[in-house]
Protein backbone atom coordinates (compact mmCIF):
# COMPACT_ATOMS: atom_id res chain seq x y z
CA UNK A 1 0.00 0.00 0.00
CA UNK A 2 1.52 2.86 -1.01
CA UNK A 3 -0.07 5.32 0.23
CA UNK A 4 -0.99 3.76 3.86
CA UNK A 5 1.70 2.78 6.37
CA UNK A 6 2.18 -0.21 7.96
CA UNK A 7 0.94 -0.12 10.86
CA UNK A 8 -2.04 1.19 9.01
CA UNK A 9 -2.74 -1.76 6.58
CA UNK A 10 -0.79 -4.30 8.76
CA UNK A 11 -2.31 -6.92 11.67
CA UNK A 12 -0.62 -6.17 15.13
CA UNK A 13 0.33 -9.97 16.87
CA UNK A 14 0.12 -9.58 20.75
CA UNK A 15 2.55 -12.04 22.67
CA UNK A 16 2.66 -12.18 26.35
CA UNK A 17 6.04 -13.05 26.49
CA UNK A 18 6.16 -15.41 29.58
CA UNK A 19 3.64 -17.88 27.40
CA UNK A 20 5.00 -18.06 23.94
CA UNK A 21 8.42 -19.97 24.15
CA UNK A 22 10.39 -21.16 26.60
CA UNK A 23 14.31 -21.61 25.15
CA UNK A 24 15.38 -22.38 28.27
CA UNK A 25 13.07 -24.73 30.52
CA UNK A 26 12.24 -22.70 33.09
CA UNK A 27 8.58 -23.01 32.16
CA UNK A 28 8.58 -19.49 31.30
CA UNK A 29 8.81 -18.17 27.67
CA UNK A 30 11.88 -15.61 26.79
CA UNK A 31 13.07 -13.44 23.77
CA UNK A 32 14.63 -16.23 22.60
CA UNK A 33 12.15 -18.04 22.33
CA UNK A 34 9.77 -15.79 20.50
CA UNK A 35 12.74 -15.18 17.65
CA UNK A 36 12.27 -18.85 17.15
CA UNK A 37 8.85 -18.38 16.34
CA UNK A 38 8.93 -15.58 13.92
CA UNK A 39 8.36 -17.88 10.84
CA UNK A 40 5.54 -19.15 12.22
CA UNK A 41 4.27 -15.21 12.61
CA UNK A 42 5.53 -14.91 8.88
CA UNK A 43 3.53 -17.81 7.84
CA UNK A 44 0.45 -16.76 9.60
CA UNK A 45 1.26 -13.40 8.00
CA UNK A 46 0.71 -10.55 10.23
CA UNK A 47 2.85 -7.54 9.86
CA UNK A 48 3.88 -6.81 13.62
CA UNK A 49 4.52 -8.17 17.09
CA UNK A 50 3.84 -6.10 20.12
CA UNK A 51 5.23 -8.02 23.34
CA UNK A 52 4.38 -7.44 27.05
CA UNK A 53 6.76 -6.09 29.16
CA UNK A 54 9.85 -8.42 29.85
CA UNK A 55 12.33 -5.53 31.46
CA UNK A 56 13.67 -6.03 34.99
CA UNK A 57 10.96 -6.49 37.05
CA UNK A 58 10.30 -8.04 41.08
CA UNK A 59 7.07 -9.59 39.57
CA UNK A 60 4.41 -8.71 40.85
CA UNK A 61 2.73 -7.73 37.94
CA UNK A 62 4.13 -9.96 35.57
CA UNK A 63 6.45 -7.52 34.25
CA UNK A 64 3.92 -4.36 34.72
CA UNK A 65 5.61 -3.54 38.09
CA UNK A 66 9.24 -2.16 36.26
CA UNK A 67 12.10 -2.04 38.04
CA UNK A 68 14.50 -0.84 35.00
CA UNK A 69 12.89 0.73 31.87
CA UNK A 70 15.93 -0.05 30.04
CA UNK A 71 16.88 -3.25 30.52
CA UNK A 72 15.94 -6.90 30.27
CA UNK A 73 14.74 -9.34 32.96
CA UNK A 74 17.37 -12.26 32.96
CA UNK A 75 14.12 -14.22 32.88
CA UNK A 76 13.65 -13.21 29.24
CA UNK A 77 17.06 -12.95 28.47
CA UNK A 78 19.65 -10.58 27.70
CA UNK A 79 19.77 -6.84 25.97
CA UNK A 80 21.42 -9.16 23.42
CA UNK A 81 18.69 -11.44 23.00
CA UNK A 82 16.35 -8.46 22.40
CA UNK A 83 18.63 -7.28 19.89
CA UNK A 84 18.85 -10.46 18.25
CA UNK A 85 15.03 -10.59 18.02
CA UNK A 86 14.57 -7.31 16.89
CA UNK A 87 17.50 -8.12 13.66
CA UNK A 88 15.40 -11.29 12.87
CA UNK A 89 12.12 -10.16 12.75
CA UNK A 90 13.14 -6.90 10.97
CA UNK A 91 14.87 -9.66 8.39
CA UNK A 92 11.71 -11.08 7.86
CA UNK A 93 9.49 -8.20 7.49
CA UNK A 94 8.01 -7.90 10.78
CA UNK A 95 7.61 -4.88 12.91
CA UNK A 96 8.42 -4.94 16.51
CA UNK A 97 6.13 -2.82 19.35
CA UNK A 98 7.65 -2.52 22.73
CA UNK A 99 5.22 -2.53 25.72
CA UNK A 100 6.18 1.07 27.16
CA UNK A 101 4.83 1.72 31.10
CA UNK A 102 4.85 5.21 31.99
CA UNK A 103 2.12 5.49 34.15
CA UNK A 104 4.05 3.13 37.59
CA UNK A 105 7.30 1.77 38.30
CA UNK A 106 8.54 -0.98 40.45
CA UNK A 107 8.76 -0.04 44.21
CA UNK A 108 12.00 -1.42 43.90
CA UNK A 109 12.97 0.69 41.02
CA UNK A 110 15.74 2.96 42.64
CA UNK A 111 13.88 6.27 41.59
CA UNK A 112 11.88 5.27 43.91
CA UNK A 113 13.83 3.87 45.99
CA UNK A 114 15.21 7.15 46.61
CA UNK A 115 11.99 9.02 46.66
CA UNK A 116 10.98 7.01 49.62
CA UNK A 117 13.93 7.51 51.39
CA UNK A 118 13.35 11.06 53.17
CA UNK A 119 11.20 13.72 52.17
CA UNK A 120 13.45 16.11 50.97
CA UNK A 121 15.49 13.26 48.90
CA UNK A 122 15.40 15.24 45.34
CA UNK A 123 13.08 12.47 43.44
CA UNK A 124 10.43 12.95 46.18
CA UNK A 125 8.64 14.55 43.96
CA UNK A 126 9.32 12.29 40.96
CA UNK A 127 5.77 9.99 42.74
CA UNK A 128 2.63 11.23 44.09
CA UNK A 129 2.70 11.37 47.84
CA UNK A 130 0.28 12.93 50.00
CA UNK A 131 0.08 14.06 53.88
CA UNK A 132 -2.58 11.91 55.58
CA UNK A 133 -5.89 13.19 55.54
CA UNK A 134 -6.35 15.71 58.44
CA UNK A 135 -8.42 12.86 60.90
CA UNK A 136 -5.33 10.75 59.53
CA UNK A 137 -5.99 7.98 57.35
CA UNK A 138 -5.59 8.40 53.56
CA UNK A 139 -5.27 11.29 51.61
CA UNK A 140 -8.76 10.51 49.51
CA UNK A 141 -11.05 7.88 48.69
CA UNK A 142 -9.39 7.21 45.48
CA UNK A 143 -8.91 2.78 45.00
CA UNK A 144 -6.71 0.69 43.49
CA UNK A 145 -7.69 -1.34 40.50
CA UNK A 146 -6.40 -4.32 42.13
CA UNK A 147 -8.25 -3.99 45.33
CA UNK A 148 -8.24 -1.67 48.43
CA UNK A 149 -7.53 2.07 48.79
CA UNK A 150 -4.87 3.72 46.44
CA UNK A 151 -2.68 4.73 49.05
CA UNK A 152 0.02 3.23 50.75
CA UNK A 153 1.40 5.23 53.89
CA UNK A 154 5.22 5.02 54.43
CA UNK A 155 5.59 5.05 57.89
CA UNK A 156 9.12 6.24 57.98
CA UNK A 157 8.39 9.23 56.28
CA UNK A 158 4.62 9.89 57.34
CA UNK A 159 3.41 10.50 54.41
CA UNK A 160 1.08 8.39 51.84
CA UNK A 161 2.09 7.51 47.56
CA UNK A 162 -0.25 6.26 45.28
CA UNK A 163 -0.72 3.88 43.07
CA UNK A 164 -3.23 3.16 40.64
CA UNK A 165 -2.64 -0.72 40.55
CA UNK A 166 -0.73 -3.00 43.22
CA UNK A 167 1.35 -0.88 46.34
CA UNK A 168 4.40 -2.15 44.54
CA UNK A 169 3.83 0.11 41.64
CA UNK A 170 3.32 3.51 42.89
CA UNK A 171 2.74 5.88 40.07
CA UNK A 172 4.85 8.23 38.75
CA UNK A 173 4.10 11.88 39.32
CA UNK A 174 3.75 12.79 35.16
CA UNK A 175 3.35 17.00 36.02
CA UNK A 176 7.09 16.47 37.22
CA UNK A 177 8.97 17.68 34.22
CA UNK A 178 12.30 16.04 35.23
CA UNK A 179 9.55 12.53 35.16
CA UNK A 180 8.57 13.19 31.56
CA UNK A 181 12.47 13.87 30.29
CA UNK A 182 13.55 11.10 31.88
CA UNK A 183 10.90 8.74 30.28
CA UNK A 184 11.06 10.52 27.53
CA UNK A 185 14.67 9.07 27.44
CA UNK A 186 13.60 5.89 27.76
CA UNK A 187 11.22 6.19 24.75
CA UNK A 188 14.72 7.03 22.57
CA UNK A 189 16.30 4.40 24.26
CA UNK A 190 14.51 1.65 22.71
CA UNK A 191 13.86 4.09 19.43
CA UNK A 192 17.47 3.83 19.03
CA UNK A 193 18.07 0.41 19.04
CA UNK A 194 14.96 0.47 15.93
CA UNK A 195 11.94 -0.38 17.97
CA UNK A 196 9.14 0.01 15.43
CA UNK A 197 6.81 1.58 18.00
CA UNK A 198 5.00 1.41 21.67
CA UNK A 199 1.97 0.35 22.93
CA UNK A 200 1.56 2.65 26.14
CA UNK A 201 0.10 0.95 29.34
CA UNK A 202 -3.22 2.84 30.82
CA UNK A 203 -2.28 5.49 29.10
CA UNK A 204 -5.63 7.14 30.35
CA UNK A 205 -4.32 7.27 33.60
CA UNK A 206 -0.79 9.64 33.58
CA UNK A 207 -2.68 12.47 34.93
CA UNK A 208 -4.86 13.01 37.70
CA UNK A 209 -6.96 15.72 39.27
CA UNK A 210 -4.10 18.02 41.08
CA UNK A 211 -6.87 19.01 43.71
CA UNK A 212 -7.01 14.98 44.51
CA UNK A 213 -10.74 15.48 44.94
CA UNK A 214 -12.77 12.57 45.83
CA UNK A 215 -14.21 9.98 43.26
CA UNK A 216 -17.85 9.87 43.49
CA UNK A 217 -19.61 6.68 44.14
CA UNK A 218 -21.26 4.52 41.75
CA UNK A 219 -24.42 4.19 41.84
CA UNK A 220 -24.38 1.02 39.53
CA UNK A 221 -21.73 -1.07 42.02
CA UNK A 222 -23.04 -4.19 43.79
CA UNK A 223 -21.10 -7.06 45.44
CA UNK A 224 -19.82 -9.24 42.63
CA UNK A 225 -18.46 -6.25 40.49
CA UNK A 226 -14.64 -5.32 41.36
CA UNK A 227 -14.06 -3.01 44.43
CA UNK A 228 -12.53 -0.38 41.92
CA UNK A 229 -15.93 0.20 40.16
CA UNK A 230 -17.28 1.15 43.73
CA UNK A 231 -16.44 4.47 42.49
CA UNK A 232 -16.58 6.77 39.18
CA UNK A 233 -12.69 7.46 38.51
CA UNK A 234 -13.87 10.73 37.48
CA UNK A 235 -11.06 12.72 39.28
CA UNK A 236 -8.12 9.63 39.53
CA UNK A 237 -8.51 9.37 35.65
CA UNK A 238 -8.63 11.02 31.94
CA UNK A 239 -7.78 14.26 33.22
CA UNK A 240 -7.84 16.56 30.60
CA UNK A 241 -4.19 17.56 31.02
CA UNK A 242 -3.07 14.22 30.15
CA UNK A 243 -3.62 15.09 26.69
CA UNK A 244 -0.49 17.50 26.06
CA UNK A 245 1.50 14.44 27.97
CA UNK A 246 0.43 12.02 25.11
CA UNK A 247 1.48 14.78 22.29
CA UNK A 248 4.78 14.50 23.97
CA UNK A 249 4.97 11.24 23.97
CA UNK A 250 4.11 11.71 20.31
CA UNK A 251 6.49 14.60 19.91
CA UNK A 252 9.22 12.13 20.65
CA UNK A 253 8.25 9.53 17.99
CA UNK A 254 7.89 12.14 15.49
CA UNK A 255 11.75 12.63 16.10
CA UNK A 256 12.10 9.29 14.36
CA UNK A 257 11.25 8.10 10.84
CA UNK A 258 7.66 8.33 10.11
CA UNK A 259 6.49 5.29 10.37
CA UNK A 260 6.62 4.80 14.29
CA UNK A 261 3.38 3.75 15.96
CA UNK A 262 2.34 5.29 19.21
CA UNK A 263 -0.76 2.84 20.85
CA UNK A 264 -2.06 3.40 23.81
CA UNK A 265 -4.05 1.37 26.15
CA UNK A 266 -7.56 3.30 27.10
CA UNK A 267 -10.48 1.64 28.69
CA UNK A 268 -12.93 4.56 28.10
CA UNK A 269 -16.28 5.24 25.98
CA UNK A 270 -15.84 5.74 22.86
CA UNK A 271 -16.69 9.90 22.87
CA UNK A 272 -13.74 10.06 25.51
CA UNK A 273 -11.83 7.49 23.91
CA UNK A 274 -11.33 9.55 20.55
CA UNK A 275 -10.24 12.74 22.00
CA UNK A 276 -6.83 10.58 22.69
CA UNK A 277 -6.20 10.53 18.67
CA UNK A 278 -5.50 14.54 19.68
CA UNK A 279 -7.47 17.28 18.34
CA UNK A 280 -4.91 17.87 15.35
CA UNK A 281 -4.45 14.49 15.50
CA UNK A 282 -1.20 15.18 17.77
CA UNK A 283 -2.23 12.08 20.31
CA UNK A 284 -1.66 8.74 20.30
CA UNK A 285 -1.82 7.37 16.19
CA UNK A 286 -4.18 4.34 17.44
CA UNK A 287 -6.12 4.42 21.00
CA UNK A 288 -6.94 1.22 21.38
CA UNK A 289 -10.35 0.43 20.66
CA UNK A 290 -11.94 -1.97 22.97
CA UNK A 291 -15.25 -2.08 22.55
CA UNK A 292 -15.63 -5.54 21.09
CA UNK A 293 -14.65 -6.85 23.87
CA UNK A 294 -17.17 -5.66 26.04
CA UNK A 295 -20.29 -5.97 23.15
CA UNK A 296 -23.21 -8.15 23.39
CA UNK A 297 -22.55 -10.49 21.20
CA UNK A 298 -25.21 -10.15 18.86
CA UNK A 299 -25.40 -8.65 15.18
CA UNK A 300 -27.16 -5.53 16.32
CA UNK A 301 -24.71 -4.59 19.08
CA UNK A 302 -22.09 -5.11 16.86
CA UNK A 303 -23.33 -3.13 14.17
CA UNK A 304 -24.16 -0.48 16.42
CA UNK A 305 -20.91 -0.15 17.91
CA UNK A 306 -19.22 -0.25 13.98
CA UNK A 307 -21.44 2.45 13.31
CA UNK A 308 -21.16 4.81 16.23
CA UNK A 309 -17.37 4.41 15.71
CA UNK A 310 -17.03 4.86 12.51
CA UNK A 311 -19.29 9.06 13.05
CA UNK A 312 -16.80 9.58 16.12
CA UNK A 313 -13.41 8.96 14.34
CA UNK A 314 -12.18 12.46 14.14
CA UNK A 315 -11.26 13.25 10.76
CA UNK A 316 -8.03 11.51 9.71
CA UNK A 317 -8.28 9.21 12.83
CA UNK A 318 -7.13 5.76 11.70
CA UNK A 319 -9.82 3.25 13.06
CA UNK A 320 -8.45 -0.06 14.94
CA UNK A 321 -10.51 -3.09 16.67
CA UNK A 322 -9.21 -5.28 19.07
CA UNK A 323 -10.82 -8.44 20.44
CA UNK A 324 -9.01 -9.89 23.26
CA UNK A 325 -5.92 -9.46 25.33
CA UNK A 326 -3.61 -10.63 28.09
CA UNK A 327 -6.44 -8.52 30.80
CA UNK A 328 -9.35 -9.92 29.29
CA UNK A 329 -11.46 -13.25 28.74
CA UNK A 330 -10.54 -14.90 25.39
CA UNK A 331 -12.78 -14.57 22.45
CA UNK A 332 -13.52 -18.56 22.25
CA UNK A 333 -14.47 -18.24 25.55
CA UNK A 334 -16.52 -15.09 25.27
CA UNK A 335 -18.53 -16.65 22.37
CA UNK A 336 -17.52 -20.44 21.89
CA UNK A 337 -15.46 -21.72 19.10
CA UNK A 338 -18.18 -21.33 16.10
CA UNK A 339 -18.51 -18.12 17.38
CA UNK A 340 -14.76 -17.19 17.87
CA UNK A 341 -14.65 -17.52 13.69
CA UNK A 342 -17.07 -15.51 12.86
CA UNK A 343 -15.25 -12.87 15.39
CA UNK A 344 -12.28 -13.61 13.40
CA UNK A 345 -14.17 -12.52 10.51
CA UNK A 346 -15.56 -9.40 11.67
CA UNK A 347 -11.88 -8.20 13.11
CA UNK A 348 -10.02 -9.09 9.85
CA UNK A 349 -12.61 -7.21 7.78
CA UNK A 350 -13.50 -4.30 9.25
CA UNK A 351 -11.83 -0.76 8.80
CA UNK A 352 -9.18 -0.34 10.81
CA UNK A 353 -5.79 -2.13 12.44
CA UNK A 354 -6.59 -5.40 13.83
CA UNK A 355 -5.11 -6.44 17.09
CA UNK A 356 -4.56 -10.28 17.58
CA UNK A 357 -4.02 -11.67 21.10
CA UNK A 358 -1.49 -15.21 20.24
CA UNK A 359 -4.03 -18.13 20.84
CA UNK A 360 -7.04 -16.69 19.09
CA UNK A 361 -5.91 -18.30 15.83
CA UNK A 362 -6.20 -21.69 17.26
CA UNK A 363 -9.43 -21.00 19.18
CA UNK A 364 -7.63 -21.11 22.51
CA UNK A 365 -9.93 -20.83 25.17
CA UNK A 366 -9.80 -19.82 29.12
CA UNK A 367 -8.33 -22.68 31.24
CA UNK A 368 -9.75 -23.16 34.54
CA UNK A 369 -6.59 -22.49 37.38
CA UNK A 370 -6.75 -24.33 40.79
CA UNK A 371 -6.40 -21.90 43.83
CA UNK A 372 -3.39 -23.74 44.62
CA UNK A 373 -1.42 -22.64 40.90
CA UNK A 374 -3.12 -19.00 40.80
CA UNK A 375 -0.94 -16.38 39.68
CA UNK A 376 -1.95 -13.31 39.01
CA UNK A 377 -2.09 -10.62 42.13
CA UNK A 378 -5.37 -9.12 40.96
CA UNK A 379 -7.21 -13.05 41.73
CA UNK A 380 -5.11 -13.13 45.45
CA UNK A 381 -6.47 -9.85 46.20
CA UNK A 382 -10.29 -10.00 44.97
CA UNK A 383 -10.49 -13.98 44.31
CA UNK A 384 -13.67 -15.68 43.32
CA UNK A 385 -15.34 -12.77 41.27
CA UNK A 386 -13.54 -14.27 37.89
CA UNK A 387 -11.52 -11.49 37.31
CA UNK A 388 -8.21 -13.62 37.51
CA UNK A 389 -6.25 -12.92 34.06
CA UNK A 390 -4.38 -16.45 34.43
CA UNK A 391 -6.87 -18.52 32.53
CA UNK A 392 -6.37 -16.02 29.25
CA UNK A 393 -2.59 -16.11 29.70
CA UNK A 394 -1.86 -19.91 29.52
CA UNK A 395 1.61 -21.53 27.25
CA UNK A 396 0.97 -21.73 23.62
CA UNK A 397 0.67 -25.45 22.94
CA UNK A 398 2.66 -26.03 19.11
CA UNK A 399 2.72 -29.32 19.09
CA UNK A 400 1.80 -32.73 20.37
CA UNK A 401 5.23 -33.22 21.88
CA UNK A 402 6.19 -33.11 25.67
CA UNK A 403 4.51 -29.91 27.23
CA UNK A 404 3.30 -29.16 23.64
CA UNK A 405 6.64 -27.88 22.61
CA UNK A 406 6.62 -24.85 24.82
CA UNK A 407 8.75 -26.09 27.32
CA UNK A 408 11.25 -29.08 28.39
CA UNK A 409 10.34 -27.85 31.96
CA UNK A 410 7.21 -27.01 33.79
CA UNK A 411 4.95 -24.63 32.42
CA UNK A 412 4.53 -21.48 34.72
CA UNK A 413 0.48 -22.17 34.08
CA UNK A 414 -1.23 -25.05 33.14
CA UNK A 415 -1.38 -25.87 29.56
CA UNK A 416 -5.31 -25.96 27.83
CA UNK A 417 -6.44 -29.36 28.83
CA UNK A 418 -6.96 -30.15 25.01
CA UNK A 419 -3.50 -29.48 23.84
CA UNK A 420 -2.95 -32.73 22.15
CA UNK A 421 -5.73 -31.79 19.86
CA UNK A 422 -6.02 -28.03 20.15
CA UNK A 423 -2.07 -27.09 19.12
CA UNK A 424 -0.72 -25.15 16.19
CA UNK A 425 1.04 -28.19 14.38
CA UNK A 426 -1.96 -29.91 14.72
CA UNK A 427 -4.51 -27.36 13.55
CA UNK A 428 -2.36 -26.13 11.06
CA UNK A 429 -2.48 -29.98 9.37
CA UNK A 430 -6.30 -29.38 8.98
CA UNK A 431 -7.60 -27.65 5.71
CA UNK A 432 -11.44 -26.35 7.94
CA UNK A 433 -9.44 -26.15 11.30
CA UNK A 434 -9.45 -22.24 12.81
CA UNK A 435 -6.12 -21.72 12.05
CA UNK A 436 -6.24 -22.23 8.52
CA UNK A 437 -9.44 -19.76 8.56
CA UNK A 438 -7.02 -17.54 10.17
CA UNK A 439 -4.72 -17.65 7.62
CA UNK A 440 -6.81 -17.46 4.69
CA UNK A 441 -8.79 -13.92 6.04
CA UNK A 442 -5.21 -12.73 6.43
CA UNK A 443 -4.12 -13.76 3.36
CA UNK A 444 -7.39 -12.67 1.87
CA UNK A 445 -7.53 -9.09 3.26
CA UNK A 446 -3.50 -8.58 2.22
CA UNK A 447 -4.39 -9.46 -1.54
CA UNK A 448 -7.54 -7.42 -1.20
CA UNK A 449 -6.96 -2.93 -0.63
CA UNK A 450 -10.78 -2.85 -0.15
CA UNK A 451 -10.34 -5.10 3.44
CA UNK A 452 -7.24 -3.38 4.52
CA UNK A 453 -7.86 0.46 3.86
CA UNK A 454 -10.80 0.41 1.72
CA UNK A 455 -14.10 2.50 3.33
CA UNK A 456 -16.96 0.81 5.53
CA UNK A 457 -20.35 0.91 3.86
CA UNK A 458 -22.71 -0.12 6.28
CA UNK A 459 -25.18 -2.68 4.31
CA UNK A 460 -27.72 -4.09 6.74
CA UNK A 461 -28.82 -5.51 10.04
CA UNK A 462 -31.57 -8.39 10.20
CA UNK A 463 -32.39 -10.55 13.13
CA UNK A 464 -28.81 -12.20 13.92
CA UNK A 465 -27.44 -11.03 10.76
CA UNK A 466 -25.15 -8.01 9.90
CA UNK A 467 -23.86 -7.44 6.66
CA UNK A 468 -21.13 -4.66 5.36
CA UNK A 469 -19.14 -3.90 2.26
CA UNK A 470 -15.08 -2.93 2.37
CA UNK A 471 -15.30 -0.76 -0.96
CA UNK A 472 -11.98 0.93 -2.67
CA UNK A 473 -12.36 1.94 -6.14
CA UNK A 474 -13.70 -0.62 -8.23
CA UNK A 475 -13.25 -2.89 -5.85
CA UNK A 476 -16.31 -3.82 -3.40
CA UNK A 477 -15.92 -6.87 -1.17
CA UNK A 478 -19.18 -7.96 1.10
CA UNK A 479 -19.34 -8.99 4.38
CA UNK A 480 -22.14 -11.22 5.69
CA UNK A 481 -21.92 -12.27 9.29
CA UNK A 482 -24.88 -14.45 10.81
CA UNK A 483 -24.72 -14.39 14.71
CA UNK A 484 -27.11 -16.58 15.52
CA UNK A 485 -28.42 -20.17 15.28
CA UNK A 486 -30.56 -20.14 12.29
CA UNK A 487 -29.96 -20.07 8.69
CA UNK A 488 -30.19 -16.65 7.30
CA UNK A 489 -30.62 -15.02 3.79
CA UNK A 490 -27.43 -12.60 3.20
CA UNK A 491 -28.80 -10.29 0.15
CA UNK A 492 -26.15 -8.92 -1.91
CA UNK A 493 -26.05 -4.68 -2.57
CA UNK A 494 -29.37 -3.99 -5.45
CA UNK A 495 -26.62 -2.06 -7.03
CA UNK A 496 -24.22 -4.91 -7.30
CA UNK A 497 -26.58 -8.31 -7.40
CA UNK A 498 -24.06 -10.64 -8.25
CA UNK A 499 -20.82 -11.57 -6.61
CA UNK A 500 -18.23 -14.61 -6.11
CA UNK A 501 -17.65 -16.15 -2.48
CA UNK A 502 -14.21 -15.82 -1.76
CA UNK A 503 -14.08 -17.14 2.15
CA UNK A 504 -16.57 -18.64 4.52
CA UNK A 505 -15.90 -19.18 7.88
CA UNK A 506 -16.73 -22.75 7.10
CA UNK A 507 -14.02 -23.03 4.69
CA UNK A 508 -16.00 -25.07 2.23
CA UNK A 509 -17.56 -22.55 -0.67
CA UNK A 510 -15.28 -20.98 -1.87
CA UNK A 511 -15.32 -20.09 -5.43
CA UNK A 512 -19.35 -20.12 -5.54
CA UNK A 513 -20.98 -17.69 -7.14
CA UNK A 514 -23.74 -15.80 -5.75
CA UNK A 515 -26.87 -14.01 -7.80
CA UNK A 516 -29.03 -12.08 -5.45
CA UNK A 517 -28.80 -13.58 -1.98
CA UNK A 518 -26.64 -16.36 -0.51
CA UNK A 519 -27.67 -18.60 2.23
CA UNK A 520 -25.73 -18.46 5.50
CA UNK A 521 -25.31 -21.44 8.36
CA UNK A 522 -25.75 -20.63 11.95
CA UNK A 523 -22.74 -19.05 13.01
CA UNK A 524 -21.18 -18.80 9.34
CA UNK A 525 -19.76 -15.56 8.06
CA UNK A 526 -18.92 -15.07 4.48
CA UNK A 527 -17.06 -12.65 2.21
CA UNK A 528 -18.24 -12.36 -1.23
CA UNK A 529 -16.48 -10.21 -4.17
CA UNK A 530 -19.14 -8.20 -5.81
CA UNK A 531 -19.17 -7.97 -9.49
CA UNK A 532 -18.11 -4.68 -10.98
CA UNK A 533 -20.37 -3.08 -12.70
CA UNK A 534 -23.39 -5.45 -11.72
CA UNK A 535 -22.66 -7.78 -14.47
CA UNK A 536 -19.82 -11.00 -14.39
C1 LIG B 1 -2.48 -2.55 32.04
C2 LIG B 1 -1.93 -3.91 31.67
C3 LIG B 1 -2.19 -4.84 32.82
C4 LIG B 1 -1.48 -4.31 34.04
C5 LIG B 1 -1.91 -2.89 34.34
C6 LIG B 1 -0.98 -2.23 35.31
O1 LIG B 1 -3.86 -2.56 32.13
O2 LIG B 1 -2.47 -4.35 30.48
O3 LIG B 1 -1.78 -6.15 32.53
O4 LIG B 1 -1.72 -5.13 35.15
O5 LIG B 1 -1.89 -2.07 33.19
O6 LIG B 1 0.25 -1.96 34.71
Amino acid sequence: MADTLWWQHGIVYHVYPRSFQDSNGDGVGDLEGIRRRLDYLVELGVDAVWISPFYPSPMADFGYDVADFCGVDPLFGTLDDFDRLLAAAHRRGLKLILDFVPNHSSDRHPWFEESRASRDNPRRDWYIWRDPAPGGGPPNNWLANFGGSAWTLDEPTGQYYYHAFLPQQPDLNWRNPQVRAAMCDVLRFWLDRGVDGFRVDVIWHLMKDPQFRDNPPNPGWHPGLPGIDRLLQIHSADHPDVHDVVAQLRGVIEEYPRDRVLIGEIYLPVERLVAYYGEELEGAHLPFNFQLIFAAWNAAEIARIVIDYEAELPAGGWPNWVLSNHDQKRIATRVGVAGARVAAMLLLTLRGTPTMYYGSEIGLKDVPIPPELVQDPREKNEPGLGLGRDPARTPMPWDGSANAGFTTGRPWLPLNRDWRRRNVAALAADPRSILTLYRRLIALRRRRAALQVGDYVHAHVEGDLYAYERRRGGERLFVGLNFGHEEQTLTLPDDAPRGRLCLSTHLDREGEAIERSARLRPAEGVVVELARGGAQ
